[in-house]
């Protein structure tokens, strides 16, 4: 199996976010934290690792977000690419470059690869029909058509996706398709596309990863089997679109690269980028054997990064396929579904906001529980008892407490182990298994199952220390407490090598209150990294416990994006088509007055209301009783349409109708003039 092979370098690259919003929790967990930490361990084991991030900025969620926001997609992509790029660094996501595809050289680059595969032949040339806004002169892209959803009636529907129902559509299949740019019915019209034949690739793609790579993730070769068992059709790569990498064929005016084209080419313009910068040779990175490619991604990216991209690679035929791609699944919110439009989310900038100094808060629960197998939850009461029972109890503990002990008997000297016992012996043993075991987790992509490794190595300090209470012994025997705590120190040493993936920011710490000089993953499990006589420096709290008051803000700012949430999805009523000036002037509106108000019986909605129209005293039925109690409104002004033709409503005449205004949950409110004009006053 390919694991087992030695390779020279690794490429490892992160899905780039789209570049149309701050990155989250789920991103995090799903694809960032996790590539840190085996690129980390990657270097701490003193390998030749390039990671690679940069941010998406094409593809049509941009060019709509500028359209909402009306500002170019380029002031877009500026804005949060900047944004993605500083988190990501406060986070310390160690990229060795981060870079972005509206660069030149991605352009070039994405270029280049699209026509050396035209030059081969790759494509073919397929034309077909696609909606068109006449107005604008622009074909519309799934996402510009809405309209109503054929499966569930949801009037509000993409030509993408139904987000009522979640079910998947085409735009040609909406009811009633409405152009997003002109609010015009769409029609038909002919356009030429250039399509992958990812058909032609399914016999090397089945031998390559259904053959070759059986070790992949199970919901990663699961899926792949399952897009390749239902055979493969040739894929668009080019759009009508005005955004992203122009296609560079004469007869493509007006046309870009798909954005799933030129996305995943963005890992090797980043690399290009880097390489000449450092003055190194990108090639081989991408083609040299002996490296090893590998791409983090997010379950959704799946088909793109294990069939369409392999597929361009394997087509442009001088590049690697990747080695594997340990694609996680998603991770909700309390619950929920993690949205960027629905704001359902806990962003990464506001977090290192909230949360000054607590990075590795972060990056312990979403690896602990990452949703490496099955979608998990992220929850802020899991987030306080991760940090307070875990961080604070065993790992921070445990180091504290050797720490201040080691002041205390020996004034901050390193203490020579005399005598030892089985016990000891027992402990050393353990502690030189662990680099080994956290290892064979790491290696085969199973970081939740690492970190718990590394943190059975402080609960196996904080075991050796509760149960050889030195603090109990020290005035009989303190030549054993010499041992106790120069073993509980070597354990010190060792978390912060094997912390430091998951933890990098506290393994510097730790770090540096021992004294003790950066070492390499290959140094762990030795039990005399710490040399006696030698001084640590003063003892600091790893962690702090995180308070309920904390978290019940987090807990309230979730709340109250939900109720805001909520009055949105209840639209404003669409507007009513014009009407004449004169259909306008023939309603009477004119000012009144109630003068008497009582509940028509057996209804729970109807008020029986006498008004002064000025015109005369008439009776009136008005639907407001969910709204207003009878005896509270006598004398309340209003607005009535006199000329209405009377109606009888439950046996009553009902002569006219007070005007009301009604908002999204379908509350009732008066109308009434800002004077206080005499009854009869016509509003016109
Ligand atoms: O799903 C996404 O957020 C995409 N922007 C990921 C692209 S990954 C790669 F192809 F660039
Ligand atoms: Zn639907």
């Amino acid at each position: 199996m390919s694991s087992e092979k030695k390779y020279k370098r690794y490429t490892v690259t992160s899905a780039l976010p789209y570049a149309n919003g701050p990155v989250h929790i789920g991103h995090l967990a799903g694809v960032y934290v996790p590539a840190d930490i085996y690129v980390r361990y990657l270097r701490s084991k003193g390998e030749d690792v390039l990671f690679i991030g940069g941010s998406d900025e094409h593809g049509v969620p941009i060019t709509i977000k500028a359209k909402q926001e009306g500002v170019t997609p380029q002031q877009i992509v500026d804005k949060y690419h900047n944004i993605i790029k500083k988190s990501f660094e406060e986070l310390g996501i160690s990229f060795d470059i981060y870079s972005r595809t509206s660069n030149k050289v991605h352009h070039e680059t994405a270029s280049e690869f699209f026509t050396t595969l035209y030059e081969k032949g790759e494509f073919i040339e397929k034309t077909s029909e696609q909606l068109y806004d006449e107005e604008h002169k622009q074909f519309l892209a799934d996402r510009y058509v809405t309209g109503t959803c054929p499966h569930c009636n949801n009037d509000r529907a993409y030509g993408d996706q139904c987000e009522k129902c979640g079910t998947s559509l085409n735009a040609t299949d909406l009811i009633n398709p409405k152009s997003v740019l002109s609010g015009n019915v769409p029609v038909l019209k002919e356009t030429k596309h250039w399509y992958l034949q990812l058909d032609k690739y399914e016999p090397w793609l089945r031998q390559w990863i259904l053959e070759e790579h059986k070790e992949w993730k199970t919901n990663v070769y699961g899926q792949c089997k399952s897009w390749i068992d239902q055979g493969l059709q040739p894929r668009a790569v080019t759009r009508d679109l005005d955004w992203g990498v122009k296609v560079p064929l004469k007869e493509a005016e007006g046309k870009v690269l798909y954005v799933w084209f030129d996305a995943p080419i963005g890992y090797i313009s980043a690399t290009k980028e880097w390489a000449t910068e450092k003055k190194k040779n990108w090639e081989i990175y991408w083609k040299d054997k002996e490296t090893r490619l590998i791409h983090f991604i997010g379950k959704d990216n799946i088909v793109f990064h294990c069939i369409v991209f392999p597929s361009m690679l394997h087509a442009e035929g001088t590049y690697l396929v990747p080695d594997n791609v340990p694609a996680n699944e998603f991770l909700n919110l309390e619950g929920d579904k993690i949205s960027t439009s629905r704001n359902w989310a806990v962003w990464l900038h506001e977090y290192l906001q909230e949360f000054q100094g607590k990075q590795d808060v972060l990056r312990y629960v979403l690896c602990s529980n990452a949703p490496e197998t099955k979608d998990n939850d992220f929850t802020w009461r899991d987030f306080q008892l991760k940090n307070n029972s875990e961080l604070v109890a065993i790992l921070g503990n445990f180091v504290n407490r050797t720490m201040v002990l080691t002041h205390k008997y020996f004034n901050g000297e390193i203490p020579a182990i005399s005598t030892i016992t089985d016990v000891d012996k027992e402990t050393l043993n353990e502690l030189s298994k662990f680099p080994e075991r956290i290892s064979a987790s790491l290696e085969s992509y199973r970081f939740r199952e690492a970190l718990n490794e590394m943190m059975n190595l402080a609960r196996l300090g904080n075991k050796y220390l509760a149960d050889s209470e030195p603090w109990k012994i020290f005035a009989t025997d303190p030549e054993r407490v010499k041992t106790i705590l120069n073993i509980s120190l070597q354990i010190c040493a060792n978390l912060s090598i094997v912390m430091e993936p998951f933890l990098p920011f506290s393994a510097d710490k730790l770090g540096s209150m021992l004294n003790f000089p950066k070492l390499k993953w290959n140094d762990a499990g030795k039990p005399d990294l710490l040399k006696a006589g030698f001084r640590i420096g003063k003892a600091e709290l790893l962690y702090e416990k995180i308070e309920d008051e904390a978290i019940a803000l987090q807990v309230k700012k979730l709340q109250d994006t939900k109720i805001a949430n909520e009055s949105k999805e209840k639209p404003v009523a669409p507007a009513k088509p014009d009407i004449s000036y004169e259909d306008f002037a023939k309603l009477d509106i004119r000012t009144g007055t109630i003068l008497a108000a009582e509940k028509v019986p057996k209804t729970d909605k109807l008020l029986k209301l006498v008004v002064d129209t000025g015109i005369d005293k008439r009776t009136v039925v008005s639907g407001i009783a969910a709204n207003y109690e009878p005896e509270k409104i006598i004398g309340q002004k209003v607005t009535i349409l006199v000329n209405l033709e009377p109606k009888m409503l439950r046996g009553i005449k009902s002569q006219g109708m007070i005007l009301m205004a009604e908002n999204a949950k379908g509350e009732l409110c008066f109308v009434h003039q800002e004077k206080d004009f005499e009854n009869g006053s016509c509003i016109k």
